[in-house]
């Protein structure tokens, strides 16, 4: 199984977003993750709306959109209409998570929950059904550039391990700290979809960057 690459924008160079994008557009990547933060539910603000519009208009990959904001069901429609594919939202901002999931997939999107490094993998037990994909968080969420948390490797085979009692094709994404070296070890251990930051935009050629990305497989 080829693992789905998301190279995300949080690192990309905001002052010539048009040619970030259209790199992408022509990389091998399968995914753009798009990282929304409110300066509540973490301490950064990213980019709103109006970014979005820009960055939805160029992009011809599917979008990935991580929700970091407390109370994300007051804009899931929003994020419908920029067409975005894949959606999460955090265990730990939604207080009806099961309706928050139903809503985002009645909208035609994939529902996504992430977790925070401390959110312990027993707590998808119920509601795994309700999910296309569990988004864990290998940095604490809110800035790019961080360093992987290496406690995740187990929590990515005790959610493959949950997913497989469960008969379940859930997905497992990645986010935070990912590089060229630990790459192969999480795809090992369970990840499906591998979001990126500063090893692709902060590497000397990116789009190379991405196709070795692109080669990994499980
Ligand atoms: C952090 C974001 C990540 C971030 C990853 O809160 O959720 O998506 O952009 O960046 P790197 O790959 O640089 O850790
Ligand atoms: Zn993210």
């Amino acid at each position: 199984m080829t693992p789905l690459i998301a190279p995300s924008m949080l690192s990309a160079n905001f002052g010539e977003l048009h040619k970030e994008v259209e790199m992408i557009n022509r990389s091998e990547a399968h995914l753009i993750h798009l990282d929304i933060m409110d300066g509540l539910f973490v301490p950064n603000i990213s980019y709103g709306f109006p970014v979005l519009s820009a960055i939805a208009e160029r992009a011809k990959k599917p979008l990935d959109a991580h929700l970091m904001i407390v109370d994300p069901d007051r804009y899931l429609e929003h994020f419908a209409k920029l067409n975005i594919a894949y959606l999460s939202v955090h265990i730990e901002a939604c207080r009806h998570l099961h309706r928050t999931l139903q809503k985002i997939r009645s909208l035609g999107m994939k529902a996504g929950i992430a977790l925070n490094p401390h959110t312990p993998i027993n707590s998808l037990e119920e509601i795994l059904p309700s999910a296309d994909f569990i988004l864990i968080m290998s940095v604490n969420p809110g800035f790019g550039g961080q360093q992987f948390i290496e406690q995740s490797y187990k929590k990515i085979r005790s959610l493959r391990k949950l997913i497989e009692s469960q008969n379940l094709s859930t997905l497992i994404e990645v986010d935070g700290g990912v590089t060229l070296e630990n790459g192969p070890k999480l795809i090992e251990s369970g990840a499906d979809i591998l979001v990126a930051g500063n090893s692709i935009f902060g590497s000397i050629n990116p789009t190379r960057t991405i196709e070795e990305m692109s080669r990994w497989s499980r």
